[in-house]
Parts: structure tokens; sequence; C-alpha cells
């Protein structure tokens, strides 16, 4: 097998831990017999201090044939502003129409949890959030902007196309896991675009019939069960903004930003998808050589799980397991190993 990917490190702590994702996919290409035909675009805060843009006028054409795209992280907000450096990402998502964003919240063995009492056994689950359209469309204005009579209007945008594709897209996750599945809408007060979101649910579901159990929930109430009854999620689907809260909440669940894997899929495979860590560039540490690249690590396992390789992916994801379980942490797990140290560690267990 042979891929072509896209490797963007990006800014701050990007580079230092794509450097060690880098590592683990060249050990589990050699050990399962798989090429990676790697390219590595020196785009973001360096190249705009260059060329005076983040990314080249063609950048979406450069990555257009590639099989996956790997991501660092980006943002150098002293510089910067935010809207600015994550443009290009955000239109690498859209245009790619990447519009299904995993997140899974699964605690590793060995790690302690933030919730009192919960283990590895009771925190692991997936959100899928709505990555095209919803609340985050560029759609309002601002009138008579600063002056008393000021009014700022923005409406968020669900297309039936839209949203019945990421809950099918949600159900068929479910059918690979537990068979469990909760919508998260707010329809009793939105009673428009989630009312909609019910009615799809109800159109679809029957489609599905090994998918079991399925539920609807609203975002306050879930917000809520996360914390009380983790245990009860399986496969949870939600809107842009909902996906957005929820997947924050998932994420110190799941042990922390440090951990936190994350992807924007394009399903039907007529554009690359982008895997990344939740995490951003982080400048607070960056440049320290103790950033923990486990996140990048478990991106890298979704990316593969993506290009159908599972024994790749479930090696990288038994290893960090192993790693984290022999006490190899670095700094925000408490530990005191370096970006690279926890690199090796996870190397050793492959
Ligand atoms: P951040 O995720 O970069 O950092 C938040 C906190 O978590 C910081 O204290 C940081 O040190 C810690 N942290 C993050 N990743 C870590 C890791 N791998 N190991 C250890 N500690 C880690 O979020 P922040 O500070 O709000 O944003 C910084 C920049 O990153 C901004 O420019 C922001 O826009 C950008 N950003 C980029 C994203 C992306 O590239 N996809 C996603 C989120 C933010
Ligand atoms: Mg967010």
């Amino acid at each position: 097998m042979k891929f072509k990917i896209a490797l963007y490190p990006g800014d701050g702590i990007g580079p230092d831990v794509l450097a060690q994702a880098e590592r683990v996919m060249y050990r589990v290409g050699e050990l399962q017999d798989i090429t990676f035909d790697c390219t590595t675009f020196d785009w973001g805060m360096d190249y705009w201090h260059k060329h005076g843009q983040l990314v080249p006028t063609d950048f979406l054409a450069q990555l257009k044939g590639m099989d996956a795209i790997l991501l660092g992280a980006v943002g150098w907000p002293d510089i910067l502003p935010d809207h600015e450096t994550l443009a290009p990402l955000v239109e690498i998502r859209q245009s790619f129409d990447q519009y299904a964003c995993v997140r899974p919240a699964r605690l590793c063995r060995g790690l302690d949890s933030v919730l009192t009492g919960r283990s590895h056994k009771d925190i692991d689950f997936v959100v899928i959030r709505e990555n095209s359209e919803g609340e985050y469309i560029d759609n309002g204005g601002r009138f008579k902007q600063g002056s008393d009579d000021e009014v700022a209007v923005q409406t968020a945008v669900h297309t039936r196309k839209g949203v019945e594709r990421i809950l099918r897209y949600a159900f068929e996750f479910a059918q690979q896991r537990r068979g469990r599945l909760t919508m998260v809408t707010k329809s009793n007060a939105m009673k428009y675009s989630y009312v909609m979101w019910d009615d799809i649910l109800a159109d679809i579901r029957g489609d599905y019939p090994d998918v079991k159990e399925v539920s609807k929930m609203h975002c306050d109430a879930a917000v809520m069960n996360f914390v009380r009854h983790p245990d009860e999620f399986d496969v949870v689907v939600a809107s842009n903004l909902f996906g957005d809260l929820l997947t924050d909440l998932g994420g110190i669940l799941g042990g922390g930003l440090g951990l936190a894997p994350s992807c924007n899929v394009n399903p039907t495979n007529e554009f690359p998808s982008m895997f990344e860590p939740v995490h951003g560039s982080a400048p607070d540490i960056a440049g320290q050589g103790i950033a923990n690249p486990i996140a990048c690590v478990l991106s890298l396992a979704m990316m593969l799980d993506h290009l159908q390789c599972s024994s790749a992916s479930e090696s990288i994801r038994q290893a960090v397991e192993a790693a984290l379980l022999n006490g190899s942490k670095t700094p925000d797990l408490g530990g005191e190993l370096t970006t690279e140290k926890m690199g090796d560690a996870v190397l050793a267990q492959l």
C-alpha cells in the first residue's frame, strides 16, 4: 500500500508534535509494509514573514491530489489575529467539503479522570460535529455600527442535505461501535432549524435497524450528562456550534488537550480529509520541547483508520496506551518527559 500524505506542521508546538507523529508513521509503515510518500508544506507564520501570506495562492491545488493531510497546529495571536491565521484551515475544511468533524473522547488506561470515581471504563465515546454549515456560516451583518441603535444579525443555515448527511454518517459510525446514537439539539427553544433535525432523524432512523438505541437530547442536558453519566454515551451527533462546545468537554474528559485527536472528514473521498490534534499552537509552551505529542500521534491513528489501515492504527493506539501505562508522561500529564522522549516511549512500544 502506498499513500500520498501532506504534512502541514504549522506554528508554535505544531512542528514539534508533528515530528513525533512522523517518526511513528514511518515506523508503523516499516512494520506493516505501508509506504508513505510525504510532502511537507512550510506554511504558516514563517511563510508569512518571507512571503507576506500564510499559504501560497494555489495551496488548495497543491493539497487536492493527496490521500490525506496531517496537521500540527496553526496560530500566533501576538502577531496576527486568529481569524487570519486560521483562515487557510477553514478554507481547507470548506473547499474539500470535510463535513464531518470526528472527535473521540476516550480516557486511556493509567490516567486519572477529571471526574471523581470515573476510569477508562466509563469514558469512551465519539462526538461527530457537523462541520460545513449551521451556526458558523458567514452570514449576517452589523448595522448602525457603534451607535446606540446598533443591530447585529447572524443567521445559522441548516440544509436538509447537510443535516441528513451528517446524521447518516453518525448512524454508520454507531453501527461500527456499540449501536447507540444520541442527537444533540435545542429543538425546544429553536423551533425551525432543530425541529427539522428532529424530522430528518425520524425520516432516516428506520434505515439503520442495527443502531438499537437512538435518542435526542437538548444541549443543556447533554453537557450535564457528559459529566454525570459519561458511560451512557457512544456516538453523539450535533450541529457545528453544539459540537464545538461538546468536544471541548469531551477533550477534558478524555484526559486533556495533549491527548485529544480530531479529524475533518470528506466521507465521499472526493477530496482529502484532514487529521489534526484538537489543540492549537500553544504559544505559552512553544519552543520548550515539552508539548505532548500524543494528540497528534492519535490523529495519525485516525488517518490510518480513514485509509483503511486498521491494524496499523490499532497498533499505534496500543503503543500509546502501553507507554502511558508505563508512566511515560509529558508535563501536562504530571510527568517530566520532553516531546521527543515521549515519541521515543511510543516507538519503543511499537
Ligand atoms: P491551545 O490549544 O494552543 O492551548 C491551550 C492550553 O493547552 C495552553 O496552556 C497550552 O499550553 C496547552 N496545550 C495545548 N496543547 C498542548 C500539548 N500538546 N501539550 C501540552 N499542553 C498543551 O489554545 P490557545 O492557547 O487558545 O490558542 C493558541 C493558538 O492556537 C491561537 O492562535 C489559536 O487560534 C490557535 N488554535 C489553532 C487550532 C488549530 O490549529 N487547529 C485549534 C485551536 C486553537
Ligand atoms: Mg472549539
